[in-house]
């Protein structure tokens, strides 16, 4: 995480807005923004962290996935950036835009190539500057968003049968995309005129809510049939961190209580692809997590895209 904390007190120094509105509409009280550090500097630190924390030395990682949609360079990409300032020399390193889902689909894109036997250790990671492609004179957006990086070490398992990834589903409905939107770089080519249209992240919060409270309760309850479980087998849900009133929504829907949804927000504010990896690390740090505990984790937003996957830790 970025060393530097604002506040939704401090927010409202910049914007028209109060710390009643930001907390009781989404549950965020602070999030951290970065001044020096950068999307492939914290993705490094994250990665340096999970290495160690799994006890693997950079050189046996031979895959690198980092979900993005703020990395540093259009070229190289983050997860080249992370190779070098790691020293993962082996690596086969790219980023995939999946926006809130992107560490979802990154998991599942490393436990496919795992499971066809290409690659045997993955480092995934999810790392977002959103700060950058927000409008600070739009109340609506800016108080919502947050800066950081979480990241994951995934193996191939010896026991296949009795631990690691049991189900999992990836989505997208491209049809809805633009009720989450943020166009990238101007075109300055001869035979283009400069695009008037604004550059920085633009919402419909309340389609984006709709979208959240029906799709992801529904494809966690595909995940868990198809893994043959039922809610109450899971020890936690690490969904993505945008809004508590979503999260309270799934909680209802799926019938579970909200004990077994580890929250973030509070602290961190949404920060896209890095907030389950962060949240499943606090959670993990926390000695919340034991061996053989079910876990859910589901990511969703810009795309629109989803990502739920089951497994046991
Ligand atoms: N401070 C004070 N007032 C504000 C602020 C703010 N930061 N932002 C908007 N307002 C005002 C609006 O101008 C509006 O005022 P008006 O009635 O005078 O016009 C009023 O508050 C209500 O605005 P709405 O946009 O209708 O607010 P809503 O109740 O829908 O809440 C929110 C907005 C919290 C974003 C909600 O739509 C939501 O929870 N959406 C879910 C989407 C989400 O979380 N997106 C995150 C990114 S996507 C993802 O990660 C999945």
């Amino acid at each position: 995480m970025p060393q530097s904390v604002i506040t939704n007190d401090d927010l409202s120094q910049i914007v028209d807005t109060n710390d009643e509105w930001i907390s009781s509409r989404t549950g965020i009280k602070e999030r951290r923004l970065v001044k020096e550090e950068t999307t492939a500097s914290m993705s490094a630190e994250a990665a340096k962290r999970a290495l160690e924390n799994a006890g693997i030395q950079p050189e046996e990682i031979d895959l690198i996935i980092v979900g993005t949609i703020t990395g540093d360079y259009v070229t190289p990409s983050t997860a080249c950036e992370v190779q070098a300032a790691i020293g993962a020399v082996n690596a086969v390193a790219f980023d995939i835009n999946a926006a809130c889902s992107g560490f979802l689909y990154g998991v599942s894109m490393a436990y496919a190539y795992m499971k066809c036997g290409i690659y045997k250790k993955a480092l995934v990671i999810g790392a977002e500057t959103l700060s950058k492609i927000m409008d600070w004179n739009d109340r609506s957006t800016c108080v919502l968003f947050g800066d950081g990086a979480g990241a994951a070490v995934l193996a191939l398992s010896e026991d296949e049968e009795n631990s690691g990834i049991l189900a999992f589903e990836q989505g997208a409905d491209g049809a809805k995309g633009m009720v989450l939107a943020g166009r990238d770089r101007k075109n300055n080519n001869p035979l283009v005129k400069n695009s008037t249209e604004p550059e920085y992240v633009h919402m419909d919060g309340q389609e984006v809510y709709k979208f959240a409270v029906t799709t992801v309760p529904e494809s966690i309850n595909r995940v868990l049939e198809k893994a043959g479980l039922k809610p109450d087998d899971i020890q936690y849900f690490l969904l993505h961190q945008a809004n508590i009133r979503i999260i309270q929504s799934v909680s209802k829907r799926l019938h579970v209580p909200m004990d077994k949804f580890p929250i973030s927000l509070d602290h961190c504010g949404n920060i896209s692809a890095a907030s389950v990896p962060i949240l499943l690390d606090e959670v993990n740090k926390k000695g919340m997590l034991h061996k053989g505990d079910k876990i859910v984790m589901s990511g969703f937003g810009g795309g629109l895209t989803w990502g739920t996957c089951v497994l046991e830790w």
